[in-house]
């Protein structure tokens, strides 16, 4: 089954199998189908956050779950629940469109409902996990339906339970999200309050989502034209003695301070630093906006944007002593 329409980064690969999952009444079916018993099993949604190197030799599943809907208030909040498979910026523009403000910081972020609390997406100061409720799960392992709760989610920076044991053990689908009513524009991030400052009015919530697409179409490119999994390391984080060090050595540093003292660095910055924004090495490449972003130039294959990540890990040690940590799934 070939996955070229499956993964963002336009991997020409194919899986042995596949099958769409449009009824989660399915899924114990599935899980007892002999056909599919012993067989290696990748969830897709989007395919936005993953590097696929060579063919799959089992079943992909497809998540096609759709659906959304308004699930509930209370005196505080809105509570709304998206199927798994529904994609996320339409998500997001529904939610605005049916006046339930609190995710626009996340417009425009490629990929699917279920796969936002996987990575615990985040942009321009916001985080799913900031807005999350709980999450709906079939357990593979015995069969079973859960809800888990926000806590149970174990969320981190680009992080969740999900990635960890979550990851064989748990299809997400659906996730249930909760929206305060008092809604406060979060413009800290960037340059989004200087663009707002222009409107001369007190900004509305599509004002801040028109604004975080406008910096995301300049800034990182459309998967549809060049093929790419978003930033392809985290922004690593450094104890508070490595990054005195490296502000006395590399005045520029670009640097957020963290509650524990220590610094996450713009690995964007280590990368460009290192003199390898806009590189072309084979068909892969590092995009010449972001360097944060490795691209498929056409053509690449998944191996070669890892060796390319791998040299770029390598050269950002070496002058920095700084590891980066590849963030979309290699498989
Ligand atoms: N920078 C450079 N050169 C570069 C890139 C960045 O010097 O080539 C420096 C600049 O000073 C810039 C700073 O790094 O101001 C931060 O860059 P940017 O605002 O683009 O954010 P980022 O830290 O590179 C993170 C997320 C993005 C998210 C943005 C905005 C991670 C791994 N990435 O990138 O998420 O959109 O912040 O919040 O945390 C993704 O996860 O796929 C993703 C795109």
């Amino acid at each position: 089954y070939p996955l070229l329409a499956h993964n963002t980064f336009g991997f020409a690969v194919h899986a042995q199998c596949a099958a769409w999952l449009t009824d989660e009444a399915a899924l114990p079916a599935m899980r007892d189908d002999a056909r599919l018993a012993g067989l290696p099993r990748l969830l897709i949604g989007g395919g936005s956050n993953l590097v696929l190197t060579r063919d799959f030799p089992g079943v992909v599943l497809l998540n096609g779950l759709q659906g959304r809907r308004r699930v509930g208030e209370d005196a505080d909040a809105w509570f709304v629940e998206a199927a798994a498979g529904e994609n996320w910026h339409e998500f997001v523009a529904y939610t605005l469109d049916e006046d339930m403000p609190g995710l626009e910081n996340l417009a425009l972020i490629p990929g699917t409902v279920g796969a936002a609390p996987v990575q615990n997406i985040g942009a321009y100061g916001v985080e799913v996990a900031n807005c999350l409720h709980s999450v709906r799960v079939f357990d593979v392992l015995d069969g079973s339906w859960r809800t888990l709760g926000r806590d149970d989610c174990a969320f981190g920076y680009r992080d969740s339970v999900f990635k960890r044991g979550g990851r064989d053990r748990w299809i997400i689908t659906s996730v249930v999200f909760r929206l305060p009513k008092r809604w406060q524009a979060r413009t800290g991030y960037g340059d989004i309050a200087a663009r707002l400052a222009a409107l001369g009015r007190a900004p509305r919530a599509r004002d801040v989502f028109d604004a975080v697409c406008a910096i995301r179409r300049a800034k990182l490119p459309d998967w549809r034209e060049t093929g790419n999994a978003g930033s392809f390391f985290k922004n690593p984080l450094v104890d508070a003695a490595r990054h005195a060090a490296l502000v006395a050595s590399e005045p520029g540093l670009v640097a957020y301070p963290q509650p524990d003292g220590g610094a996450k660095l713009a690995a964007g910055w280590l990368i460009e630093r290192c003199g390898f924004k806009g590189v072309t090495r084979g068909h892969a490449g590092v995009h010449d906006a972001q360097a944060l972003v490795l691209v498929n130039r056409g053509g690449a294959s998944g191996s070669e944007v890892v060796a390319l990540a791998r040299e770029i890990v390598e050269a950002v040690m070496t002058r920095f002593g700084v590891t980066l940590e590849i963030e979309p799934l290699v498989v």
